[in-house]
Parts: structure tokens; C-alpha cells; sequence
């Protein structure tokens, strides 16, 4: 297994849709065991193959509930479903997101408090989820990732604005920017 190097925003695998998964073979074993052994290493909840430069309709997370319950596995091919998403600004505290690919900013993010995932796992095997508070939201990142959304294209202001300032200092938003967990000390 390898860490892969994680795309950062401008280069083109995370603004573009990603394809259908259609050859369930080694190659692709590899591919998601890279995936969570990166997301681990970031460390993540959730990594979207194109955040890995891979334009395949594949995420993996690992989120753990207030319980203690880990939830860990990989979708495949996903489709989502999601609930109603409230009009009320995202509260600045409950509400923050981050995501590897703007590596070490957060920012408020209204989501949907539910979602339901459905796809296959390594083995073509259907899998659904009914997820919600953070595991939905963790779904609706990733889900998006996989339809080239990062969900800075989707923050309401001033959020918006601070970000796109943000990633344009840092010399982002232009293709062949990445960092390598373990080696850059770049949190999401
Ligand atoms: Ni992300």
C-alpha cells in the first residue's frame, strides 16, 4: 500500500465530474487500500478518489459517533439522497467543515442533516447507509467530490469570499498543486 500525494484545488481531476467504476479488479483493490491508508495518514474522515488525482466514483470514510462507533468503509459508484437543507446561516461553531484539498482551513457550510448513500462495495455487493448529523455530512462531501464540487464552491458569504482570497495567497487554484500526508504537515 502507498500514501498518495493529495490533489489541492485548482487542478482539473477535482473540478470535473468523475467516471463510473466499471472493472472491479487488483488494480482497484489497490486503489482503495491507497485511499485509506492516505485518508488515515492525512488524517481524514472521508477521501474521494479524484482528491488522489483518480477520476473514479469512489470515497472512502471513517467517522466514529458520539457513542464511539466506528463507521468505516468504502462506496463505490454512490448515489445520495439527502434531506431538506435549512435556509438559516451555518452556526460558526457546530457548522465547520474542512477538506484536504484546501489543506488547513475550515469554514461554516449548511448541510442537509440526513442523507442516504447507496452503491456497491469491492466486491459489487450493494451497500446502503442512512446517515445523519456529521456521517451525513461527511456523505455529502464526499459525494460531491465525486461530481468535481469542493464545498468551497459552495460556502455563502463572507465565507466564500475569505476562502477564494485564501486559496489564491496560498498559490492555489491552478492545476498541479498537491501535498503528501506524512511528509507536509498540512492538516484539512
Ligand atoms: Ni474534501
Amino acid at each position: 500500500m502507498t500514501i498518495r500525494p493529495i490533489c489541492i484545488t485548482g487542478d482539473p481531476v477535482l473540478h470535473n465530474r468523475a467516471a463510473e467504476v466499471t472493472e472491479f479488479n487488483d488494480e482497484l483493490r489497490t486503489l482503495v487500500a491507497d485511499m485509506f491508508e492516505t485518508m488515515d495518514k492525512a488524517p481524514g474522515v472521508g477521501l474521494a478518489a479524484p482528491q488522489i488525482g483518480v477520476g473514479l466514483r469512489i470515497f472512502t470514510y471513517d467517522y466514529a459517533d458520539d457513542e464511539g462507533n466506528e463507521r468505516r468503509g468504502v462506496i463505490i459508484n454512490p448515489s445520495l439522497e439527502i434531506g431538506p437543507i435549512s435556509d438559516e446561516p451555518a452556526d460558526e461553531d457546530t457548522e465547520i467543515e474542512g477538506c484536504l484539498s484546501v489543506p488547513g482551513e475550515r469554514f461554516p457550510l449548511k448541510r442537509a442533516e440526513t442523507a442516504i448513500v447507496t452503491g456497491v462495495d469491492l466486491d459489487q455487493k450493494p451497500v446502503r447507509i442512512e446517515a445523519d448529523g456529521w456521517f451525513a455530512r461527511i456523505f455529502q462531501h464526499e459525494f460531491d467530490h465525486l461530481d468535481g464540487i469542493l464545498y468551497v464552491d459552495r460556502l455563502a458569504e463572507p465565507w466564500k469570499e475569505i476562502s477564494t482570497d485564501i486559496i489564491e495567497d496560498n498559490g492555489w487554484g491552478k492545476p498541479g498543486k498537491s501535498w503528501l500526508p506524512g511528509r507536509d504537515n498540512l492538516e484539512g
